[in-house]
């Protein structure tokens, strides 16, 4: 092809670089998780994730404010309870401190969506995302036992006025148990973003530092997918479609890339991808030591994810990014 073509000829000139630009990120692909804690006047900085916070739900409030000042659309709330139990009661319960959060924002801030993460490992005193069995001396979830009480929870969060709901779990037939149970409720217009391809990743564990939601005991092997599933991640997410997921979601996001692709071909629905709590950690703690620099690190894996097929960005780097592309 050369010396005729010279791909270099639009990259001279940086107007002719930002013409020839493929992707963009907007501030409507964003979506900025939250996490609630009991108290008052409480933001406390996490120590796994720097530069985000524990916040209580006044604060949280505050926060979910601003967070709609720049633009996004969207935040994502996690809760952390007062006090844990086996069953994981208060993920449920209709005072409990994701309800609590989902009044308090819109109520501050009703133009921002309101999604929950709808899930019992934050909430349980074993830290599973289910209800725990013994089989062969080891610990595992009993998958359909789980299904009312992730139904129970998802209803919960409507009731107190969440705009979607998202179940994390990975249990098999949530997306139908959950929907099933919203209709009953009245709240057939609800819709649900399913975390459908979510693997058993290491890139969670400053997450699990953050909700206090790791594992007492074994792992989350069992429910959450092999890392190395392709094949099966898709199947994953025609599944949550064909029981009435409104958009499916890829977890982690930078090592799965390839799945973003293909399921951007595949369905038609929004595709959300979410650049969980390693990802972001990994790039801070590089910056830190001055090994890379963050914001272009920020944008690059933000773009990438967007390249590969993604809608919607759940990120740690929602609002700097959001300010970034404010300017
Ligand atoms: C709850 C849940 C987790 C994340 C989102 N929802 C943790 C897990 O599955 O262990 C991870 C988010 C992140 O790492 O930023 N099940």
């Amino acid at each position: 092809m050369f010396p005729v073509h010279r791909p270099r000829r639009l990259r001279d000139h940086p107007v002719l670089r930002r013409m020839a630009r493929e992707t963009r990120l907007h501030r409507e692909n964003l979506i900025c998780p939250l996490f609630a804690v009991p108290g008052k006047g409480v933001r406390r900085e996490i120590a796994s994730l720097p530069g985000q916070f524990h916040l209580s739900v006044d604060r949280l409030a505050e926060a979910a404010k601003a967070v709609a000042g720049l633009g996004i659309p969207a935040v994502l709330l996690f809760g952390l309870p007062e006090t844990k139990n086996p069953e994981g009661s208060g993920a449920w319960a209709e005072d409990g401190i994701v309800p609590r959060a989902v009044r308090a924002v819109k109520q501050a801030a009703p133009e921002l969506a309101v999604l929950t993460d709808v899930c019992l490992c934050e909430y349980t005193t074993h830290g599973h995302c289910g209800v725990p069995v013994q089989r062969q001396g080891q610990v595992r979830v009993d998958n359909d036992a789980t299904l009312p009480l992730l139904a129970r929870t998802a209803v919960a969060h409507a009731r107190a006025g969440a705009d979607m709901v998202a179940p994390s779990d990975m249990m098999d037939g949530r997306v139908a148990a959950i929907r099933q149970a919203l209709d009953a409720a009245g709240f057939t217009h609800l819709p649900i973003l399913s975390y459908a391809a979510k693997h058993a990743s290491a890139f969670y564990g400053p997450f699990r530092e953050a909700a206090d939601s790791a594992p007492q005991e074994g792992d989350r092997a069992g429910y959450q997918m092999d890392p190395a599933n392709g094949r099966e991640a898709l199947a994953e997410m025609a599944a949550d479609w064909q029981e009435g997921a409104d958009a499916l979601m890829v977890k982690p996001a930078l090592p799965c890339l390839d799945l973003l692709r293909q399921a951007r071909r595949r369905f038609t629905v929004p595709l959300a991808a979410y650049q969980v709590s390693g990802e972001y950690a990994m790039i801070e703690a590089a910056a830190a030591r001055g090994w890379l620099d963050r914001d272009r690190a920020m944008w690059e894996t933000l773009t990438a994810i967007r390249r590969a097929g993604a809608d919607w960005i759940v990120t740690y780097y929602a609002q700097a990014a959001a300010r970034g592309l404010r300017a």
